[in-house]
C-alpha cells in the first residue's frame, strides 16, 4: 500500500510554531516514527507553502497511490482549487488537522476539502496522522 502525507503552509514550522496549539515536535522527527510504526506501508511525505504546488502534487499522485492524507492547513479554509483537486482525483483523500478546528476561530470551521474527502480526522495532535493511516488499513 502506497500512501502520501501532504502538508500545507506553515506546517514546516511545527515544533516552533504556536506550540500551545500544535505541540513541540517537528514533523521531521515525527515522520520516521510513523514510518517505523507502519512498516508495511510505503509512506511518503511532501510539504509546500504554495497552493499551486499542493494542487500539482495531488494531481501527480492522485491516480496511482492508494491514499492521500492531506493537511492543507490554512488553505483548508480558503482554497476552492485544492478542494476541486481533491474531487478531481481517484485516490481517496483523508483530511487531517492537528488541532480541533471546531474549537477555534469561526473561520476555521469551514473546509473546502471535507466534501470531497473520504473522511476527516482532527484534534488529536500529530496522532491525527496515525489515525488517518489506520483508516486505510481497516478497509
Ligand atoms: C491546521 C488548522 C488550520 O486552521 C491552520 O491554519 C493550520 C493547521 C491543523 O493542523 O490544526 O495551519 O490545519
Amino acid at each position: 500500500m502506497k500512501l502520501i502525507i501532504i502538508n500545507g503552509p506553515n506546517l514546516n514550522l511545527l515544533g516552533k510554531r504556536e506550540p500551545e496549539v500544535y505541540g513541540n515536535e517537528t514533523f521531521e522527527t515525527y515522520f520516521p516514527l510513523l514510518k517505523a510504526k507502519f512498516k508495511e506501508i510505503e509512506l511518503e511525505y511532501y510539504q509546500s507553502n504554495i497552493e499551486g504546488e499542493l494542487i500539482d502534487k495531488i494531481q501527480e499522485v492522485g491516480f496511482s497511490y492508494d491514499g492521500i492524507i492531506l493537511n492543507a492547513a490554512a488553505y483548508t479554509h480558503t482554497s476552492v482549487g485544492i478542494g476541486d483537486a481533491v474531487k478531481a482525483v481517484l485516490t481517496p483523500v483523508v483530511e487531517v488537522h492537528i488541532s480541533n478546528t471546531f474549537s477555534r476561530e469561526e473561520f476555521r470551521h469551514h473546509s473546502y476539502i471535507s466534501s470531497g474527502a473520504k473522511g476527516v480526522v482532527l484534534g488529536f495532535g500529530l496522532q491525527s496522522y496515525a489515525l488517518a493511516i489506520l483508516s486505510f488499513l481497516q478497509e
